[in-house]
């Protein structure tokens, strides 16, 4: 017999289990999609890139007319822009660069206005003397990012990601948003004709913490999510929330109480007002006043966990081997000779772009 008449007669033999099995299948797919729906709501991530550590080449262009939550995987994660707050080049722009380089992002690093040390004492001491007030240290980056948040509002931005300059992320970190975007839409009941992917119904979106509170009376949506690191790997005070998630997912909800500010978008109308809300001290640093308005005050404020950005910490041998002094262009800056570690990001960018490994602490 020719191979096609085997063919043939496997065919004729087994058409009726074929028939069956496609059947079979077809149910068992249709069953296992209306199961997904029990779920409170749950947002597949699209796979349809990956990062690629061998060309800058962003390897992922949005279809024109695609959904509006698809420029979520632009190479400005579908914010207007992507501003780092950085005083000065040194291994961490270094890394921020690379790590941006890597996943196709554009980060802008604005100049920072320059600020007198009376200035922030002053700004420290403002409120009376029964408020709570910033130490030194707290005031500087308080009011840097007030003055990059002055400059989203001047520039008119529709929506701007501010991160510091030591933040760092996942490879797939495109592929993760577009799913945050889903999600933040359903949360606050975005209807399709918004053409801003993540919608404009928030103030703060609080993409890189240190803490936060949730569990399953929040409202929340849940995204499948491969990339997001596991409670068994997580490490910090948010690993209680992160032990009630259910595996391979991130939740997305009006947040708690979130600490640290790795990484925060702001709406055009949210920068306004954190500027009036935050813009006068009177507490212990930018980022608990922040947790504080969304949970006391007027803002409006939505909460990632996992965490999407975390800061990089150098390595712990640190002392002064770990860096020594490059040039570029003339200019003296320190770069970091041993890698370091980023907690609860899985493959991180910066030490892929460095060092060609993960750096998640075991
Ligand atoms: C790309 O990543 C692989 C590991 O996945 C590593 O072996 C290789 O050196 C990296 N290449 C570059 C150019 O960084
Ligand atoms: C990414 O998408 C946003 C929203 O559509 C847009 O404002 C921004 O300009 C896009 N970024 C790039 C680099 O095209
Ligand atoms: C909240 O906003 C309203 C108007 O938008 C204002 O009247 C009120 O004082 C604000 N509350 C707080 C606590 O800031």
């Amino acid at each position: 017999m020719t191979r096609s008449t085997v063919a043939r007669a496997f065919l004729v033999r087994w058409r009726w289990y074929l028939c069956a099995a496609g059947a079979a299948c077809t149910l068992l797919w249709t069953l296992y999609f209306l199961s997904l729906h029990r779920r409170p709501i749950i947002i597949p991530l699209p796979h349809t890139f990956s990062a690629d550590n061998t060309s800058d080449v962003p390897a992922y262009h949005p279809p024109p007319s695609g959904p509006p939550m698809d420029p979520a995987g632009n190479a400005t994660l579908g914010f207007e822009a992507i501003l780092a707050l950085s005083p000065f080049t040194s291994w961490r722009t270094r890394g921020l660069q690379a790590a941006a380089r890597i996943t196709g992002l554009e980060i802008q690093i604005p100049p920072q206005p320059p600020v007198r040390p009376e200035m922030i004492d002053a700004f420290a001491g403002l409120g009376p003397e029964d408020a709570r007030h910033p130490n030194h240290g707290s005031a500087l980056a308080w009011v840097a990012h007030l003055d990059l948040i002055k400059h989203v509002v001047q520039s008119d931005m529709e929506t701007a990601l501010i991160m510091e300059d030591d933040a760092d992320w996942d490879l797939s970190i495109r592929e993760q948003m577009v799913g945050v975007a889903e999600a933040v839409r359903q949360l606050t009941k975005t209807t399709e004709s918004e053409g801003i992917p993540y919608g404009d119904a928030w103030d703060v979106l609080w993409l890189g913490l240190c803490a936060e509170t949730w569990d399953d009376t929040f409202e929340t949506v849940y995204i499948d999510d491969q990339t997001a690191c596991p409670a068994h790997q997580y490490s910090g005070l948010a690993k209680g929330p992160v032990e009630r998630l259910p595996p391979a997912q991130r939740v997305v909800f009006y947040s708690g109480a979130p600490i640290c500010s790795f990484a925060y978008a702001l709406t055009r109308e949210g920068a306004k007002k954190v500027l009036l809300d935050i813009g006068a001290g009177q507490d212990e640093a930018f980022d608990i006043a922040l947790m504080n308005g969304c949970r006391e005050r007027n803002l409006t404020c939505i909460s990632v966990l996992p965490e999407l950005f975390h800061h990089y910490i150098p390595s712990q041998n640190l002392g002064s081997t770990s860096f020594v002094n490059g040039g570029e262009e003339g200019k003296n800056f320190e770069i970091e000779v041993e890698m370091g570690s980023t907690e609860n990001i899985l493959e991180s960018a910066r030490c892929r772009a460095l060092w060609g490994e993960n750096c998640i602490p075991h």
